[in-house]
């Protein structure tokens, strides 16, 4: 009998070690790797669901290796450290890492390198295995939406594809329309003095805002660029952009801990 008391006792004073050490882990301000880890995580997540949408042939084996999650994804990575973070980057540095100058840069990065592969992606989405092209509208717009709404629900970040427009073209999708804070964003980003790459970032008592202004690549070119007016693919008219004109932003609002 003594013995089981002496373990019940035990088991309690476990339990409540362990609830201390839980609420004081839910109490610390959630760090750079845990954004990116949930963000990486959204996108594989929305690869996964959509997997029979890009790359299932009609007898149900795959179409091409490279659009399977992990390897979506290990491109996609690859673009990030090609468009700004830089080949010295490391993912550990952002472990303990609270600072949203540092964290805004890095997630709208990844997000717009998710983005880039998806419009370098298009022609194998598109393709069947008999050689025809089916448009999913699987675009990266789309993806980077869907991405950002998971990412939105897991952390309560909200992050935000938008744009100017250009020649009298304004945003193709009404949720896409820039809110006050991020006109004057996407302004200060294509103002023409501005640094390339460099992002717009303002700071209320709640949030730090940061925009990072995003650039027109070949890829874009089929959808977005000329002859101004043209139908796209998915019927829009292109705006006329040019190589590495500025496309619009993405934006990100993290709360100031
Ligand atoms: C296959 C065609 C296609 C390609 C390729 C494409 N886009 Fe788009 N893009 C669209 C469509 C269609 C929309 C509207 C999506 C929607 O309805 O939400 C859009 C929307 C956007 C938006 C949101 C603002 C708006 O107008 O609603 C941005 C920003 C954008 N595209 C940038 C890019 C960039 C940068 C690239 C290249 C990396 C690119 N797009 C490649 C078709 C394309």
């Amino acid at each position: 009998m003594k013995i089981k008391q002496a373990g019940l006792i035990l088991v309690a004073l476990l339990l409540g070690v362990l609830f201390i050490a839980s609420s004081s882990i839910a109490g610390t301000p959630k760090d750079g790797k845990y954004y990116f880890d949930t963000l990486k995580e959204s996108m594989l997540e929305v690869l996964a669901e959509n997997q029979a949408l890009i790359n299932v042939k009609p007898d149900g084996s795959i179409k091409s290796k490279k659009l399977l999650p992990k390897s979506y994804y290990k491109k996609t990575y690859e673009q990030f450290k090609k468009i700004g973070v830089g080949k010295k980057f490391k993912l550990k540095a952002l472990k303990g890492e609270t600072d949203p100058q540092v964290i805004a840069p890095i997630l709208t990065t990844l997000l717009q390198a998710g983005r880039i592969t998806t419009a370098k992606f298009q022609k194998a989405i598109n393709s069947e295995a008999d050689g025809t092209v089916k448009l999913k509208k699987f675009i990266p717009a789309v993806f980077g939406q869907l991405t950002v709404d998971r990412f939105h629900k897991k952390t309560g970040i909200q992050m935000k594809q938008t744009t100017l427009g250009k020649n009298d073209y304004k945003e193709r999708n009404k949720y896409n329309a820039p809110n006050k804070w991020e006109e004057k964003g996407l302004h200060a980003v294509t103002a023409k003095n501005w640094q390339t790459n460099a992002g717009y970032s303002e700071k209320t008592a709640a949030e730090y805002r940061y925009m990072k202004p995003i650039y027109i690549k070949k890829g874009c070119l089929g959808c977005h660029g000329v002859p101004i007016g043209e139908k796209g693919p998915y019927g829009h008219p292109k705006e006329g952009y040019e190589l590495n004109d500025i496309r619009g932003g993405i934006s990100i609002s993290l709360p100031i801990q």
